[in-house]
This record gives structure tokens, C-alpha cells and sequence, in this order.
């Protein structure tokens, strides 16, 4: 079965005595049960030491972000090598804060991804519609157009080495939450997008949700047919929450399409 996956995205917070509480309790609450991967991306300064910590542990690590380039004059960047070196297994790519405040075009997105496949890192493609685009009904192309992007700059069988993550802009860090029926629905139009290029890659890829997902409103969404999991930004940062939403899932039944 298809296993489900939870990601914290701690963003740009916290600091070595505050992670370092935060991980104890999280190694300590972590259950992992059932068929559930969880991982957790701390900001760059603590991804070594953070790396260290997890050694044999099940909780995996992720970086935020990455450079398109290999290596080189690229002053203030972190390329995916640096990160497999020091352990990183998933790195978010098109964050909506990055695109939105840091200029990551869809093409943008779409080399970042491609840098962290050639280093065996698990690309997290995060898409997403502002509530404009929502409000003009351009959900569903924006959408495409994020998605396809992506696949005709990696090819297909790329895209399945990631993780798709659909954030809603309006959802993000302001509490209100798309909907089970919303998130479903746009979850299903990605696979079927995806489906155009390759039915069976659309059916076993992963795609989660991320949005002020919550303890409270997590199991309304793990239940939707379509949702893998869960990307969480600051519940991420509250172990008790956290390990909410991971136990959610894992006693929340997938919905049957
Ligand atoms: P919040 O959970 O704080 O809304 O953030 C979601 C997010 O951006 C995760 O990447």
C-alpha cells in the first residue's frame, strides 16, 4: 500500500536550544506507527547537527530549499549535493514563499527539481493558487500549469522520484484551511494531470496537503481518497501538535475514491 508521508516545515524559526527541545520531544512522542514516514525540515544553519541526531532514528530530514546549480560562484546558495552529504533525504522546492518573495518561477522550480533527482534527494514540489487565482476560477490551470512545467523539464518518471505538496496560498499561516471537499478536489485534479503522462504514476504518487493543517482538522482531511499525508508549517513547531497530526493519519482509514 501506498505509504503516507507527514513533513514539518519549520521555515525560518527556532534556534539551537529551542530545536533542540523540540527534537527531544518529538523523538520521544514519535510513534511512527502503522504505514507512516515523518520527516522534519529544520532551516539550514541546524540541518548537520540536526542529521547527527536523527542517525537511526525513523523521523527523516529535509531541507527548504536548494540551489539549481552544482556547485560553483554562486555566493549565499546550498546545492543538493551539500545536502545528501550531510544526510538530507527530501528538499522542499516552489514553497509559495519562495516563489511569492524570492522569485522562484515555475522554471525556476522546475531546475530545482531536476538538482535534487540527480542527487538521489526526494523533491517536495509544492503548488499552490493565491486567493485571487482561486477567486477567478483559475484554480485548476494554475495548477496544471505548475505541475506541467515540472514534468516536461524532468520527463515523467522523474516527477514519480518526488512528492507532490499542494498548499493553497490563502491556506498558508492564516488559519483557515481549504476544505476536505476543496483539497480533494484539487488533489484529484493533480493526479489526473498527472494521468495524461502516465496513469500508474498518478495513482502511486504521493500528494500532500499543506495549509494551517491542525490537530483538529487533519483526520477531515486524511480521510479525503486523494490526500497522502500532510505538510505542516507551524503546528510543525509544537511537538504535542505535530504528533497529532501524525497520529491522525495513522488512525484515519484512507477514503476509497
Ligand atoms: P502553515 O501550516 O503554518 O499554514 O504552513 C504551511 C506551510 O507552508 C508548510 O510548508
Amino acid at each position: 500500500m501506498k505509504q503516507r508521508l507527514v513533513i514539518g516545515n519549520w521555515k525560518m524559526n527556532g534556534d539551537q536550544q529551542t530545536n533542540e527541545m523540540l527534537l527531544k520531544d518529538l523523538l520521544v512522542g514519535m510513534t511512527n506507527g502503522g504505514n507512516l514516514e515523518v520527516a522534519i525540515c529544520p532551516p539550514f544553519p541546524y540541518l548537520a547537527s540536526i542529521a547527527t541526531q536523527l542517525q537511526g532514528r525513523t523521523v527523516g530530514l529535509g531541507a527548504q530549499n536548494l540551489s539549481p546549480a552544482t556547485h560553483g560562484a554562486f555566493t549565499g546558495e546550498v546545492s543538493a549535493s551539500m545536502l545528501r552529504d550531510i544526510g538530507c533525504r527530501y528538499v522542499l522546492v516552489g514553497h509559495s514563499e519562495r516563489r511569492a518573495l524570492f522569485g522562484d518561477t515555475d522554471d525556476v522550480v522546475a531546475q530545482k527539481f531536476a538538482a535534487a533527482i540527480a542527487q538521489e534527494l526526494v523533491p517536495v514540489l509544492c503548488v499552490g493558487e493565491t486567493m485571487d487565482e482561486r477567486r477567478a476560477g483559475i484554480t485548476t490551470s494554475v495548477m496544471t500549469k505548475q505541475i506541467t512545467t515540472v514534468i516536461k523539464h524532468v520527463g515523467i518518471e522523474n516527477l514519480a522520484r518526488g512528492v507532490v505538496a499542494y498548499e493553497p496560498v490563502w491556506a498558508i499561516g492564516t488559519g483557515e484551511t481549504a476544505s476536505p471537499d476543496q483539497a480533494q478536489a484539487v488533489h484529484r485534479h493533480l493526479r489526473e494531470v498527472i494521468g495524461a503522462f502516465d496513469e500508474r504514476i498518478a495513482r502511486n504518487l504521493q500528494i500532500i496537503y499543506g495549509g494551517s493543517l491542525k490537530p483538529d482538522n487533519a483526520q477531515a482531511l486524511f480521510t479525503q481518497p486523494d490526500i497522502d499525508g500532510g505538510l505542516v508549517g507551524g503546528a510543525s513547531l509544537d511537538p504535542a501538535s505535530f504528533i497529532a497530526i501524525c497520529d491522525a493519519i495513522t488512525t484515519t482509514p484512507r477514503g476509497t475514491a
